[in-house]
This record gives structure tokens, sequence and C-alpha cells, in this order.
């Protein structure tokens, strides 16, 4: 079957709201069959289904999701059912359903098999699509920023990257039909960053992507909003550095250059407190980060962060398990780390953690 079928929407519904009162199951069913017929065979057309003079009348459905529907139809053993699969495809041609924080249209759920709902993500490769490029060590790959905006962002929503590096997540927005600020301390990054997503063409003109240089834990993200007009945000997207496993720069404001774990604890519990209030009520933030190895011991920075944001005002909705690809460094140390762990007792990073918390 075609990736995609375009039926006119009225004579759909009208057919699909007929068979919905016909009361032997084996005439739904046969009138239904036909109609798979005719998709296969691209038939123009018995009811006039497949036709459409007027394309304000023309809906897009893709091929699998109307199979899917009809097949569920055709299984079903009672009438009852066969009305309720009826009513529901229905709904799902005539009206879109949302939650509040996303634009998936609940009605017809199952055309999103790209969202992942699962907690554990196997993100096999690096999208390198767009302006996407490895060049930033310590960057995430562009996967985890977008399922996080398809899942708790609308389009023209804001969202917020107090550590945005390279501008994964701001290149992300300009791809997704999302607004996006991001704060970096080191201000030459900033501006590679900034040059970067001001470069790239993307076709939404309301869309506002940028970068400030700044120490999330102490600039004013009301006025950052406001200068670039928005009031609130609606997404706080979280990649702090993993301690100092990579240390991004000397200054003392740098999370990566803190000595001890108390004081980058203490200063990651700054950046919480200080983007707190330009989040919307019930709206997300997420959290991605790594665990570390000190002196032979798992330091579960994950966990440690999880609780420095559990002790503010917010609820942890989920914790997702994140595939860890091998490093350039590590890989051509392969051998000689699993050596280390056969020999130490441990076992090599493989993941990384993204909390997913609600205020
Ligand atoms: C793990 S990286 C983020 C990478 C980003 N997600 C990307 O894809 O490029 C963490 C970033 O936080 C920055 N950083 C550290 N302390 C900061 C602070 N107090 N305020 C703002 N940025 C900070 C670092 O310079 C580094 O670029």
């Amino acid at each position: 079957m075609s990736d995609s079928i375009t039926l006119d929407k009225h004579r759909f519904l009208k057919f699909l709201t007929e068979l919905g009162t016909v009361d032997s199951l084996s005439d739904v069913k046969g009138k239904l069959t036909l109609l798979i017929d005719i998709m296969h065979r691209e038939k123009k057309d018995l009811y006039g289904i497949f036709h459409t003079d007027n394309p304000d009348d023309g809906v897009i459905l893709p091929g699998d999701y109307l199979k899917g529907e009809i097949e569920q139809i055709l299984d079903t053993k009672t009438i009852e059912r066969t009305r309720y699969y009826i009513n529901r495809l229905i709904q799902g041609i005539s009206k879109v359903k949302t939650n509040d924080v996303n634009d998936i249209n609940l009605n017809r759920w199952k055309e999103y098999d790209s969202i992942l709902t699962d907690s554990l993500w196997i993100l096999p490769k690096r999208d390198s699509s767009g302006s996407h490029s490895s060049w930033y060590w310590g960057n995430f790959i562009p996967q985890i920023p977008r399922q996080l905006m398809l899942r708790y962002t609308k389009k023209n929503d804001l969202v917020v990257d107090p550590f945005a590096g390279s501008g994964t997540t701001l290149l992300e927005c300009q791809h997704l039909e999302r607004n996006g600020i991001g704060v970096e301390l080191n201000k030459d990054i900033a501006e590679k960053t900034g040059t970067i997503i001001r470069q790239e063409e993307h076709g939404y003109d309301g869309i506002k992507a940028v970068i400030e240089i700044g120490d999330s834990a102490k600039i004013d993200f009301h006025l950052l909003l406001q200068k670039h007009g928005f009031r609130s945000a609606q997404l706080l997207l979280l990649h702090p550095p993993y301690h100092d496993i990579i240390p991004f720069s000397n200054d003392p404001r740098d999370l990566s250059a803190q000595a001890g774990l108390e004081t980058f604890l203490d200063l990651f519990g700054k950046v919480i407190d200080n983007t707190y209030d330009i989040l919307d009520t019930k709206r997300y933030l997420a959290v991605v980060i790594g665990d570390k190895y000190f002196k032979g011991e798992w330091i579960p920075l994950g966990f440690y962060i999880m609780q420095e944001v559990l002790k503010r005002k917010y609820t942890l909705k989920s914790i997702v398990v994140k595939n860890f690809e091998d490093t350039l460094g590590k890989r051509n140390q392969k051998e000689l780390w699993r050596y280390r762990a056969l020999a130490g007792g441990f076992y090599i990073f493989k993941h990384e953690y993204i909390f997913l918390f609600q205020k």
C-alpha cells in the first residue's frame, strides 16, 4: 500500500456514519473488504471516496493507519465492537484531540511510531541532518531534544536550554517550529553556535532561536525572555556537564570546573532555582546526565542530580535510560577498558539518564 492516501473527507465520513447504522456484521465487513480492495488496486471508485473534486475536502491519511483501523474493524466478532472502532475512525478523521503539552493527535495516536514511549532508548547513531555536526565534545545527539520537544512542547512554544553548548537543542527548535533560548558560559562556543544557528535555513519565519553568553546560575531569565519577546517557557531542557568528566573551562562559574561534588550539585541546584519561575505550571523540566567513576567508585551523578531537583517543587515523571555510544577515544582503548573492567570488578558505562520532572 502507498505511504499515504488522499480521501474525500465528507464522503468518507458519510460512508462510515452509514456503516455504523448497518445491523448485519457481515454486511459491514463486506463493504469494508470492498473498500480495502479498492485501496489496493487504486481504482476510482465505488463511493467516490478516493476522488476529491474540491481540494479542501481532501484529507491525507497514512495508508498504514487506515489499513490498520479497517483491519481492526474486520477482526471484530460483535456489531458493538465494530461500531466502537468505526466511531474511533470517525473521530480520528474528523477531530483533533491533544493533551495540554504537545501536538500529538490522540485520536490518531497510532501514527506516531517514531515517538518513543518506553523508558529504554536505544538510539543507534547520531542524526547529522541539517546543520547538526559533532564539532563539540560533550554535545548530545539531536534525537534527544527532538524526542523531548515532540512529547513536551507544541509548535511555537519556547524551550530554554541553560547549558546550550553547540546548540543542538536550538537547531532542533528550528527544525520543529519551536522557539529556543540557550545560555552558554563559554563566550567562544556561544559565538560559534550563534553563527551556526543564524546561518541555518529553515522554513519557519516566526521562529526565534538564540544563544546568549551567561552564567545560568545567575543570569536574569525573566529579562532574557522579555528581551526576546517571551513571558514564560514551556520546556526546560538541561544538559549540564557530567561534573568534571569533560573540563569545559577553568571559569569558577563553570559546573565542570568545580573541585568537589558538593559545589557541583550546589551550582546545579542554583540553576534549577534560577529557571523555576520562567517555566509554566504543569510543564516539564528534562535533565540529561550520565554517571562517573572516581578512584574506583561509581559516582551516581544522575541520582544526585535527581535528588537536587526533587528538593524543589517538581514531580518526577520518568527516568529514561539511554544507550551511550563509544567516544572515539574509548573505542581506541576498548580492549584496555575491557581488561580493566574484568580486573577491577566494574562495568563500563554504556548508558546515561534523561530525567523528566513536571512543575
Ligand atoms: C554537556 S555540555 C552541553 C552540550 C549541548 N547539549 C550540546 O549538544 O552541544 C554543557 C555545557 O554547559 C556549559 N556550562 C557550564 N557551566 C555553565 C554555567 N554556569 N552557565 C552556563 N553554561 C555552563 C559548558 O560550557 C558546556 O558547554
